[in-house]
């Protein structure tokens, strides 16, 4: 096992900030992974475990314990038995290559989730989603790490609660619990899901009524690097907020005031909004810039960060989030997770 000393965070993070980590390690096996952390634990220090690194707030302050990045690599496809395939791919895999490779076998379920950043561990414990998919239409099950017992156990789908952007994994209880590899079940039968404004609008401009699975990840592709800036180039995290689920009485009444604010039904009685609408139609906010930070030409929710500090992006949320409050009166929650300790 190799252990860096004083690794700057920016260079493992989409949002490229972070002081130093004081011990950093590379997992590539799963032994590599139960090393560093018994390195972290005979030294008491706390152990953050980083996955592609796109959806974090590294603070300029650094990490004063381990922080393991993610790196195992892999994807099974088992033998076709059945309507549904079991594709299992290492929690280090690229998020998006895994999808491009099942998108080539035929297999449906993930394409709407073409080109997310980040790794498959995280996409998990995240529940990912774009385009009207999400990891746990699929996933049969993750199999996850215990640290402190380094006991291996698998978690079917039914276990992980899954919700919006959360699952068991983000729970303190399910934060003992690192995620090694994940299932999911897929079918190479069926229409592809393209319900989604964004995907029918570009299939109706080019007048293509029954897309194929590849024309539906080269839509995705295609709407994502019109609207969502590129990680490799610029400094981002995608949404920086969650979209918020209120109650349908809070909603009408907001909808009193905006006639077209949309809102799409999320459960009995709940309604979720877009804030990047609220923050771009209602505050005024696209585009916006404050210093070296801003909100995406093209997308609100999207905080981009051209070299400022992690302090200077905070700044900047609270500025967003304050905005939107005192329009609206809503609470928002990040989506991106600080590292801070
Ligand atoms: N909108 C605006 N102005 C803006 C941004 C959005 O008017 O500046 C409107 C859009 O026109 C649309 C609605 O708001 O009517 C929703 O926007 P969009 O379809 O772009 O999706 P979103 O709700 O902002 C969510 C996910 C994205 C995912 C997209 C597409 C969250 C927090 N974000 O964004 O995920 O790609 O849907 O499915 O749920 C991410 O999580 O990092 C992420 C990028």
């Amino acid at each position: 096992m190799n252990i860096r000393e004083h690794e700057p965070l920016r260079l493992h993070t989409t949002l490229r900030t972070g002081g130093p980590a004081r011990f950093f390690a590379e997992a590539d096996t799963e032994e590599v992974l139960r090393e560093a952390l018994a390195f972290a634990r005979e030294r008491a220090l706390p152990v953050f475990v980083l996955g592609g690194g796109s959806n974090v707030l590294a603070g300029d302050e650094g990490f004063r314990g381990l922080v393991v990045r993610m790196a195992t690599r892999g994807v099974r496809f088992a033998d076709v038995a059945g309507p549904v395939v079991e594709v299992v791919a290492e929690a280090g895999e690229s998020w998006d290559a895994l999808v491009a490779s099942t998108v080539e076998r035929g297999l449906r379920g993930l394409e709407n989730m073409s080109l997310i950043p980040g790794q498959v561990g995280a996409a998990v414990v995240g529940n990912i989603g774009a385009y009207g998919a999400e990891v746990q239409d699929t996933l049969l099950w993750a199999e996850a790490l215990d640290r402190r017992t380094g006991q291996v156990r698998r978690w079917a789908a039914a276990e992980c609660a899954f919700g919006y952007r959360t699952s068991f994994f983000k729970t303190p209880a399910g934060r003992q619990w690192l995620v090694l590899r994940a299932a999911f079940g897929l079918r190479p039968d069926g229409a592809p899901h393209v319900a989604y404004r964004d995907l029918q609008d570009y299939f109706a401009a080019r007048g293509v009524s029954a897309p194929s699975l590849a024309e539906v990840r080269a839509a995705v592709i295609a709407v994502r690097r019109r609207k969502l800036p590129d990680v490799t180039t610029v400094g981002t995290a995608g949404s920086f907020f969650k979209n918020p689920v209120i109650s349908r009485g809070q909603y009408e009444a907001l909808a009193a005031r905006y006639p077209e604010l949309p809102g799409h039904d999320e459960g009995p009685g709940k309604v979720k909004v877009p804030l990047g609408w609220i923050l771009d139609h209602i505050c005024g906010l696209k585009g916006a810039r404050c210093g070296r930070v801003g909100t995406h030409a093209t997308q609100a929710l999207v905080i981009v960060n051209d070299g400022g500090t992690a302090a200077e992006v905070e700044q900047f949320a609270r500025k967003l989030a304050g905005a939107v409050k005192a329009q609206t009166g809503l609470d928002v929650e990040w989506e991106v997770e600080r590292v801070t300790g």
